[in-house]
């Protein structure tokens, strides 16, 4: 059955893992911009969307997905959280490790000729911290707390308390930190020309441009996963729990 183009990008990417991994190569924003339709998103951005649709379908679009093509909207909420620490925010903290003392080598050596790359570490210095407290607080806070709920709801019992009144609370603030997120990597790539490595660029630099489209890459799909599905269905969960 053919995809349904009136249904938003994120419901696609959730029901079609390997759809993500083509919106990312085809620059459509698929996490904390989601929630349009695909045909107007791909009419706004001059894309034939039935190509993509037929992209998505294909057995060459499956092999883009990178290994992320386990669906999670039949998953426990609990299973999605652990992969979401264990791969994601894991990832994250790693990646920031190795691409801040690389950006730094690289600015030393290629800062006179090109000054848009001291712009970049600065952000990108940036965007670690932040991304650094937020997943600190969903990993002490938000993330043991829909654990907690999921258990509660098998068990039939009460919701659990919390500090912080309802989940929609920080579920709030993370969505509004996911958004200024994508806004520092979307300022990255636009100083970066799309990460397109200039002519005169040593294997260091071509290496950072690469390690940075990867790390984008990866908080879009890390995004999507809380945005679009954890998220929502937390928020589902402790309504029904305080219904009963
Ligand atoms: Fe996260
Ligand atoms: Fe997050």
């Amino acid at each position: 059955m053919g995809i349904d183009t009136q249904r938003t990008v994120a419901e696609i990417a959730l029901e079609k893992p390997q759809a993500a991994a083509i919106f990312e190569k085809l620059g459509i924003d698929y996490c904390c911009g989601g929630r349009k339709p695909l045909a107007t998103v791909c009419e706004a951005a001059g894309i034939d969307v039935n190509r993509v649709a037929d992209l998505i379908e294909t057995p060459a679009g499956a092999d883009l997905s990178g290994g992320e093509s386990k669906d999670w909207t039949n998953q426990s909420l609990a299973a999605l959280v652990s992969h979401i620490v264990q791969k994601h925010h894991a990832y994250c903290r790693e990646e920031g490790l190795r691409l801040r003392p690389l950006l730094a080598k690289v600015v030393s050596k290629h800062g006179e000729r090109h000054p848009e790359l001291a712009e970049i570490q600065k952000l990108f210095a940036c965007l670690q911290d932040e991304l650094s407290m937020h997943m600190m607080k969903e990993e002490k806070m938000l993330f043991p707390y829909i654990v907690d709920l999921e258990e509660a709801a098998t068990r039939h019992s009460a919701p659990p308390q919390s500090a912080f009144g309802t989940v929609q609370n920080p579920v709030r603030m993370m969505i509004l930190e996911h958004d200024n997120a994508g806004n520092l990597e979307k300022e990255i790539r636009s100083l970066a020309r799309n990460f397109t490595a200039p002519e005169d660029a040593c294997t260091s630099f071509k290496v950072l441009y690469q390690g940075l489209e990867a790390f984008e890459a990866d908080l879009h799909l890390h995004i999507h996963l809380e945005n679009n599905l954890l998220f929502p269905r937390a928020i589902a969960l402790e309504e029904t729990a305080q219904s009963v």
